[in-house]
């Protein structure tokens, strides 16, 4: 179904050994709350969410949550048929590979056992959604085909929302450590410790936050300075700019921004997300990056424009 290559393409993508340059939010309100992993030398395997299984795939569910995973599954609407454009390789790369990154900082399982069921869950539902295309043709592995993407992004944070359904806060991890006579690099089990103990209702918040944040300096690191920098202050051409910039990226066809009653109305068609949003919909942590990016930027500004910046109604205006 996949091919061996392009899996290892994306993998090697997705969980790149080079770091992606995390900008955390530092912000007085979060900073108490920002995910610091520690690792601690523990004898306790207290596992996370359980690996999915064989039997959950093929339908022969033993478990509640292995049941409401394989119910999903098959209510999977079909494929947004939309005419969109390629989306940006890099700026692809940047969604999956942040929101991965931010998975591992808040070291909730282990991210070998993330992996895993990470590649379990594409591969089953992946048949049936390009059986749907019709005569659309997909290319497979192919970030920037927004058929594939929005496919992939969608298994991403399904894989995320299984893991943050049932967090554990200590968990053992597979990592490479060097063998410091031979410099060969061998697995070794290393207990992980995540500090969100105190608050975990907090986990989709501080995640989409993060990944906004991410979004927002990938566009700093390439528009600051230039005449498609994100404007200070005015929210409404601070949003209208970040809609812009995803636009020139490929992730969405045409979006604007309208104030109505102190609210911004935000409204974007043909995005790159439109499938996995209505998949993720009921879902506690949705592939929202539009929404992400604005409200890190309303982060950013402080919390009082936050208020100001309500996003409650998300449409096309
Ligand atoms: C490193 O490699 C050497 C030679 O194979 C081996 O004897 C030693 O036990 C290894 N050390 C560790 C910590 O695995
Ligand atoms: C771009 O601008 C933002 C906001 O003004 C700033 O925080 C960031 O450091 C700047 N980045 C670069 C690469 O100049
Ligand atoms: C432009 O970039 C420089 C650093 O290269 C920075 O000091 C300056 O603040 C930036 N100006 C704006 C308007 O972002
Ligand atoms: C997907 O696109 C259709 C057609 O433009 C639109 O009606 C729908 O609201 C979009 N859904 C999402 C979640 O963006």
């Amino acid at each position: 179904m996949f091919s061996p290559r392009l899996i290892i393409l994306l993998l090697a993508l997705i969980a790149s050994a080079k770091p992606l340059n995390l900008h955390s939010i530092s912000r007085r309100n979060l900073v108490k709350l920002s995910p610091i992993a520690l690792q601690i030398a523990l004898p306790q395997s207290a596992s996370a969410v359980s690996p999915i299984n064989v039997d959950e795939l093929s339908g022969q569910t033993r478990n509640l949550n292995a049941y409401k995973y394989e119910l999903q599954r098959k209510k999977l609407p079909p494929p947004s048929l939309l005419l969109r454009p390629k989306i940006n390789l890099d700026f692809a790369v940047l969604l999956m590979r942040a929101s991965y990154q931010i998975l591992d900082d808040f070291n909730l399982l282990p991210m070998n056992e993330f992996q895993r069921d990470f590649f379990l869950l594409r591969s089953t539902s992946y048949k049936s959604y390009t059986s749907k295309l019709s005569n659309t043709i997909i290319t497979q592995g192919d970030l920037t085909d927004p058929y594939y993407f929005d496919y992939i992004s969608y298994a991403q944070y399904a894989t995320i929302n299984r893991a943050i359904l049932k967090p554990n806060l200590i968990s053992i991890e597979s990592q490479p450590v060097e063998n410091s006579t031979t410099g060969e690099f061998i697995d070794v089990p290393i207990s992980i410790r995540s500090d969100l103990r105190d608050d975990l209702s907090i986990i989709p918040k501080l995640f989409r936050l993060e990944v906004g944040e991410n979004i927002l300096k990938w566009f700093d690191d390439r528009y600051n300075n230039t005449t498609a920098s994100i404007p200070k202050g005015n929210p409404e051409s601070a949003v209208r700019q970040i809609i812009n910039l995803f636009r020139i990226q490929g992730f969405l066809t045409s979006g604007d921004v309208k104030v109505e009653k102190n609210v911004l109305n935000v409204g974007v068609e043909g995005s790159g997300n439109n499938w996995s949003m209505k998949c993720l919909k009921s879902e506690k942590l949705n592939n929202d990056f539009i929404r992400m990016a604005i409200e890190a930027w309303g982060e950013r500004e402080g919390n009082a424009k936050l208020n100001y910046v309500k996003l409650n109604t998300y449409k096309i205006s």
